[in-house]
């Protein structure tokens, strides 16, 4: 037994990255959990976010209670959450919003400060033993500097309004909390990356934003060349953590009732950002990336990448900043061990992308009969027609796939900037065989979808000459935004 008989573990975020870690570690641990997932068919959400590691969620021992952090009391009435009054040892808060998009701002105040506040008061009218906050390590500001296991001092200068969501929550629910029976205790993970032994990962901000879109460039078997510049300070040094052992740490604070005040979930090592590119590529079979300050002339793949960084642009350009990490040795087993970010944690990594289903189903369509369309209505009556003003100079052949119900193909050939020929078969000389689901390729030829981030994304695969793929790609964006397709019966977004 433990110290309190109060058996269950409240947590917030349970369908999320960390929170999802979190209640796995809840369920070896035998806890009770008392689970808020908010929206509609909590219960199917919290099996689906399960289902996508492997893991049996909700399981026997969680009870599940819609909710929406940014609401008093999650948003329940008294008769719902005030029961459990007594009964809770600990509300871990995991749920928030990661992302540094400053145009989110009034999201992110929404949802990471005053969350954490309603949270917080919501553990101490339950009277849990102790209030959990998984707040961020990344509370350094413009100036990094070091970081210590205690309050930070308001730096001044934020680099993202996530860091001042996070440093305002954490200073908020002290407050809160200071004069009550509940204890705080602050959880301050590094940069949260894949599962070191499954290698998953639900996140797309930060780092991911990189990853993903250099993972869609690799082939297997071949190194793929790509000439491009990644605007990002090679000396920059980044401070990553599993997302594994961020829910040990987590679950060793839950076991010991007397663990409170300040963790710092960080890797002891941090690694430099050409390192970090250098293992990228190696893992990955590129080469022809460099990191670079000097920014000019990007070309169209470049500006791309730089784009899917947007948000992350200000820390790719500085170092992380440094942090003590003395208190979670004394409780978590074996933390001290060098979390080994090496290659094989980032070949388990990639090949964890690679098997995460694509966001949108393309639906049991008729993507033949779709193709068949375009071809006849579409490229047909502009045979032998200028596609591109000034793009005289275009040379291609390429095959095409659309699946989802009957699988559509045709085959294409632009010559001098026109197109030659359109086959509805392919074409085994065809350098290039774009495959793509129905829904994404109906948004592309009505001009609503750009081939290139859709190829980034996931949606779109190239196979065959990639480079040429994407040169290709990048000249049929023009094509599709000059020549949107509608479908005739299409609901107009
Ligand atoms: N990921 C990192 O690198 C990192 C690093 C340091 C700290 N953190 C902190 O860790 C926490 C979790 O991050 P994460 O990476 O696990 O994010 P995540 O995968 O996006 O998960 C966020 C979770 O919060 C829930 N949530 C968001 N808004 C909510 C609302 N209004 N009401 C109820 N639930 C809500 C989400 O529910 P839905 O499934 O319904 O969206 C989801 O379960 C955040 O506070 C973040 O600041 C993250």
């Amino acid at each position: 037994m433990p110290a309190t008989n109060k058996a269950t573990i409240l947590l917030t975020g349970g369908t999320g990255f960390i929170g999802g870690e979190v209640l796995h570690q809840l369920q070896k641990n035998n806890n009770q959990v008392l689970a808020i997932v908010r929206g509609e068919h909590p219960k199917e959400r919290l099996a689906r976010r399960g289902a996508l590691q492997g893991y049996d969620f909700p399981g026997a021992k969680t009870t599940i209670v819609s909710g929406d952090v940014g609401l008093a009391h999650f948003g329940n009435r008294s008769n719902i959450l005030l029961p459990w009054r007594g009964r809770i040892s600990a509300l871990v808060h995991g749920a928030g919003l990661t992302s540094f998009d400053s145009t989110r701002r009034r999201e992110l105040l929404r949802v990471n400060y005053e969350g954490a506040k309603n949270a917080a008061r919501l553990a101490r009218d339950l009277g849990c033993d102790r209030f959990i906050l998984v707040s961020t390590a990344f509370l350094g500001g413009k100036e990094g500097r070091f970081i210590p296991e205690t309050p930070v001092e308001h730096p001044g200068d934020w680099l993202s309004i996530y860091e001042e969501s996070k440093y305002r929550a954490e200073i908020a629910v002290a407050a809160i909390l200071a004069k009550t029976q509940t204890q705080l205790v602050v959880l301050r993970p590094a940069i949260v990356v894949n599962h070191q032994a499954s290698g998953f990962a639900l996140n797309k901000e930060h780092l991911h934003n990189l990853w993903r879109p250099l993972h869609r460039l690799s082939r297997a078997g071949q190194t793929v060349h790509v000439d491009a510049r990644i605007r990002a300070n090679p000396k920059g040094l980044k401070n990553m953590i599993p997302v594994d052992a961020v829910g040990r740490a987590c679950l060793a604070v839950i076991n010991n009732p007397d663990a409170t005040g300040y963790f710092h979930a960080v890797a002891q090592q941090p690694i430099a950002h050409s390192k970090l590119m250098e293992l990228t590529q190696q893992v990955l079979g590129l080469s022809g990336f460099r990191l670079t300050e000097k920014w000019q002339n990007p070309n169209r793949l470049e500006r791309l990448i730089d784009e899917s960084l947007a948000s992350y642009r200000h820390y790719l350009s500085v170092s992380d900043p440094t942090f003590a990490c003395k208190r979670l040795n004394k409780i978590v087993p074996n933390w001290n061990d060098p979390v080994d970010l090496n290659w094989d944690f980032m070949k388990r990594a990639f090949a964890a992308f690679a098997r995460m289903p694509s966001s949108e189903e393309p639906g049991q369509q008729d993507s033949d009969g779709l193709v068949s369309n375009y071809h006849k209505n579409h490229l047909s009556p502009k045979l032998g027609q200028q596609l591109l003003q000034g793009r005289e100079d275009v040379n291609a052949h390429f095959n095409l796939e659309v699946f989802g119900g009957n699988t559509g193909r045709i085959s294409v050939t632009i010559k001098d900037g026109a197109i030659s020929s359109v086959q509805k078969t392919h074409d085994s000389r065809a350098s290039v065989l774009f495959c793509i689901d129905h829904y994404s390729f109906a948004k592309i030829i009505a001009g609503h979808l750009s081939p290139v981030p859709a190829f980034l994304d996931g949606r779109v695969d190239i196979e065959g000459n990639v480079e040429e793929g994407l040169r290709l790609a990048s000249i049929l964006t023009d094509f599709f935004s000059l020549h949107p397709y509608v479908q005739s019966g299409a609901k107009h977004a």
